[in-house]
């Protein structure tokens, strides 16, 4: 089978076998068939948050399973359901057509529901730890269903139990979100603040920073289905109050933000951008023009592109600002 269609960065490589799987007691006749039960296993969501290098000798489990409903309304908050194999934005835009807001900041982020918390998206000072409720999943080792809360997830910055003790040992069926009533929106993004003077509207419904939202990333970043890419391809690096001050001195451009433990994050888009990366190309692997923080598929690209290009990249960045980059999707 080939993966190609099924990783946004349309990076050819093949998978021997590969199960769709829409429910729980899917998984189950998996880990119970005589061959696939102990083969080793590759979960497969939305494909937008990896680098294939190579073809997948395991069973790819691609994550199929459907559903959205309103679990319950609580004094407090809304519970609302979602299963790992709906689209992100498709199942954001249903939250907010049934009336209930507070995933509007993470609108258009490309990917599946049960990828959401693998790598803890976030966009526009919101981030899925602020919104998950629980996760569902099943144990690809017993077969047994768990629920895991926002704490047993250990949720950080592109981080969550599911890249570390959880990789390739589970798979997340369902995801629960708390929608907090009453809404308040989240407007304090650079790019928001824009929006606001850009039209005069000081009070924003859900409805109108989605739309925001959309424009925003609509304006910098490619849509997979025309380009292929994996979204952010290097995480923001922190560095300590020192370290940021000793690189001020020398480039007092450098974007960064304070952290409430003192340190500072940096920008690594304007990193690469100040090494002059924008733009540029590695074989048929490039640098997005708007977005330098992007790495993107010209066309026919090769996982081994993807990767030589981010080298060239980090290598460059830790000599001008001896700060290592490290890679926001998972490299296979
Ligand atoms: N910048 C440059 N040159 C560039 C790119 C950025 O100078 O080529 C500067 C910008 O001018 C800006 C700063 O860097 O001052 C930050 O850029 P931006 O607001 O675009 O956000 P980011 O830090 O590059 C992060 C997330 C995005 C998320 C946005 C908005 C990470 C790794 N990335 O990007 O998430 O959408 O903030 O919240 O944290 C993703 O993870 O895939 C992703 C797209």
């Amino acid at each position: 089978v080939s993966l190609k269609p099924y990783n946004t960065f349309g990076l050819p490589a093949v998978a021997q076998t590969l199960v769709r799987i829409t429910s729980d007691a899917d998984v189950r006749r998996v880990l119970d068939h005589p061959e696939l039960g102990r083969a080793p296993k590759f979960v497969l969501g939305g494909g937008s948050n990896i680098v294939l290098t190579r073809d997948v000798s395991q069973v790819v489990l691609k994550v199929e399973v459907k559903g959205r409903r309103i679990v319950e309304e609580r004094e407090d908050a809304w519970i609302v359901e979602a299963g790992a194999g709906e689209n992100w934005h498709e199942f954001v835009t249903w939250t907010l057509e049934q009336g209930l807001p507070g995933l509007e900041n993470l609108a258009l982020v490309p990917g599946t529901v049960g990828a959401a918390p693998v790598q803890n998206i976030g966009a526009y000072g919101v981030e899925l730890k602020d919104r998950c409720h629980e996760v569902d999943a099943v144990d690809l080792v017993t077969g047994r269903s768990v629920t895991l809360d926002a704490a047993q997830c250990r949720f950080g910055y592109r981080d969550s139990i599911f890249k570390h003790e959880l990789a390739g040992k589970s798979l997340i069926t369902r995801v629960r979100f708390r929608l907090p009533k009453p809404w308040q929106p989240v407007l304090g993004y650079l790019d928001l603040e824009r929006k606001i003077a850009e039209t005069g509207i000081t009070a924003p419904d859900a409805r109108q920073v989605h739309d925001w939202i959309c424009d925003i990333r609509r304006n910098k970043l490619p849509d997979p289905q025309v380009i292929g890419n994996a979204g952010s391809f290097f995480k923001n690096p922190v560095v300590t109050q020192e370290q940021c001050r000793d690189i001020i001195g020398r480039d007092p451009e450098i974007v960064h933000y304070p952290m409430p433990d003192g340190s500072f994050k940096l920008a690594a888009g304007w990193l690469i951008d100040a090494c002059g990366w924008k733009g540029k190309s590695i074989g048929r692997a490039g640098v997005y023009e708007k977005q330098a923080l992007v790495l993107v598929n010209r066309g026919g690209a090769i996982g081994a592109e993807v990767v030589t290009l981010a080298r060239a990249i980090q290598e460059s960045v830790y000599g001008r600002f001896g700060i290592r980059l490290e890679p926001e999707p998972v490299v296979v």
